[in-house]
Formats: structure tokens, C-alpha cells, sequence
């Protein structure tokens, strides 16, 4: 296989996957997870269906269990890893939290939402050396702030832009990748465009073309590439998403992060969820 530019992460939360896509690969780069991905880990799912539901601190040490097994399996793009955050969590709760799961694993960036309280986390983070990876990032704006608050870091950042829950709504989520990759040629390459929440075949190989430094990908989909040989895009490739066009924004990425306007409506319902799938697997709800 042509081995493609753009650095390939699992997108799940078992390491048995992990193993099984390396062996059909030949390297996997990275992984990220999240606390759904987690919910659903099946060493956990046995736990819940058996009746036995997790303290807080319990469901920490599973989380940890299964990142310090995943962390030898992958290469340089390290592992992800998600702070637990609802509406209220505040930046130094996450940031906390972000802490500790910095120091399981060796590769690890953490991942806080593109909010406000998670942009100061990330912003205290990247003070302390730490890597971060900003995710449930769906317009060019969240994306600037990201570029804007994570400025000097001396470890590269990662922002997610979610492109299958972009077109679940009927918009072209590939559309917000483009212009985030459009807009970051202005900027000092500090922050990295890690492609997620894909759902197909075309979302990877449009990835490719448009050279984002990694994607992120359930393993059933690393699997049709692999049963296809492992395809890249020809230069007649062309991406069709049938989802309305987003356009490209002209920001400026030397403004202020607090001044870019952030608010979006998938990033709090993303929040509620990883939240709710979080909380399902506890005894006394966090
Ligand atoms: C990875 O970082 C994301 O959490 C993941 O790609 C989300 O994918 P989904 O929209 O299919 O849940």
C-alpha cells in the first residue's frame, strides 16, 4: 500500500481493535477516544450488564487501564484522551482532570471541547507543556479560537472539525475541513487538522486530498479500505457531499480567541452526549 500523508488514528475504545486494524495495516499512528467510545468498550459493557456499576473512580481506572494498553500499540500521533465535562464544568475542573490523565501514558493529548472553559483549559495546558487535541470543533470560527488561544505552544495542538455530525444536519461537513485547512495556510502551523466523526470511505480519501495532517477513523472503515486494496485518490477524485455548502469565513487569526464567535449548536449537543454515556456507566451519577 501507498502509505497516505495523512497520519491514520483508530477512532475507538478498545484495544483489541486497535491490535486487529495494526495487523491489517501494518502501523496505525495514533488513536483517539471518547467517553462514548469508552462506554462502550467491552471489558465495560460486561461490567455494566453483570450489574456492577462504576464509582467515578473506578470508571478513572478503567479509562487508564485501556489507554496504557492502546499507548504502546500506536505510533508518533499519540493517544486521545477526553476530560469528563458537562455545561457546568469549568476550565480548571477540566484542566484537573486533564492533568491527570496526561500523566497514564507517555503520547497522550487531551482532548477538551471547543467552549469557552475548554479553550482556557487548553490554554493552561499548553502553559504546562502538556498536548491537546480540541475536539467537538464544527465551524472555522471554533477553529481560529483554537489557533488564537493555543498560541506559543511548544507541543503541536490538534483540532477535531466533526464531519459526519456536520452532515447528519444536512450541511457538507467536509466543507469545514477544507476551510480550516484553507485558513490555517496563513498561520504558523501550530495547530493540526485532525479530520473526525467520519463515516465513510470518500470522507478518508477526501482527507487525503485535502492533506489534513491525520484523520480519525472507526475501525469498519479502515476495514473497506483495506478490503479494497487500500485505494488513494486518483486525480480524478471527486468529493460528493450531498450536504449544503459551508462557505469559507475570512478571519483574521491574530484576533483574540474570546473575540470569535464559538457558539455552536452541535458542540453542546455533543457535550450532553458524551456527558449522558459517561454517567450511564456509573453507580452514583457524576
Ligand atoms: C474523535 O475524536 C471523535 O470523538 C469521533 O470521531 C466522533 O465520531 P462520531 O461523530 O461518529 O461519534
Amino acid at each position: 500500500m501507498t502509505r497516505p500523508k495523512t497520519k491514520i488514528l483508530v477512532d475507538g475504545g478498545d484495544p483489541q481493535e486497535t491490535r486487529r486494524v495494526k495487523e491489517l495495516l501494518g502501523f496505525v499512528d495514533g488513536q483517539t477516544t471518547n467517553p462514548s467510545l469508552i462506554a462502550t468498550n467491552p471489558h465495560i459493557r460486561e461490567l455494566i450488564a453483570s450489574g456492577h456499576k462504576l464509582s467515578n473512580r473506578e470508571e478513572m481506572d478503567e479509562y487508564r487501564k485501556i489507554v496504557q494498553t492502546i499507548s504502546p500499540l500506536v505510533g508518533d500521533a499519540g493517544v486521545s484522551v477526553e476530560v469528563f465535562s458537562d455545561q457546568k464544568t469549568t476550565a480548571q475542573e477540566m484542566f484537573d482532570h486533564g492533568r491527570e490523565m496526561f500523566s497514564w501514558i507517555p503520547n497522550a493529548y487531551i482532548k477538551y471541547p471547543c467552549t469557552a472553559e475548554g479553550l482556557r483549559a487548553a490554554q493552561m495546558s499548553v502553559r504546562q507543556g502538556m498536548r491537546v487535541n480540541m475536539t467537538l470543533c464544527f465551524s472555522q470560527q471554533q477553529a481560529a479560537a483554537v489557533y488564537a488561544a493555543t498560541k506559543g505552544t511548544k507541543e503541536p495542538v490538534y483540532v477535531s472539525p466533526f464531519v459526519g455530525r456536520l452532515d447528519d444536519i444536512g450541511q457538507n461537513g467536509m466543507d469545514v475541513v477544507k476551510n480550516i485547512k484553507r485558513m490555517f495556510l496563513k498561520g504558523d502551523g501550530h495547530v493540526l487538522v485532525l479530520a473526525a466523526s467520519i463515516r465513510s470511505l470518500e470522507h478518508l480519501l477526501y482527507c487525503f486530498v485535502l492533506e489534513t495532517e491525520l484523520a480519525t477513523v472507526p475501525a469498519k472503515i479502515l476495514e473497506q479500505w483495506a478490503s479494497k486494496n487500500f485505494p488513494m485518490p486518483d486525480k480524478q477524485f471527486q468529493y460528493r457531499g450531498d450536504g449544503k455548502p459551508i462557505p469559507y469565513e475570512e478571519l483574521d487569526l491574530e484576533q483574540a480567541w474570546e473575540t470569535f464567535d464559538i457558539q455552536h449548536e452541535l458542540t453542546r449537543k455533543g457535550i450532553d452526549k458524551f456527558a449522558a454515556d459517561y454517567r450511564a456507566t456509573l453507580s452514583r451519577p457524576a
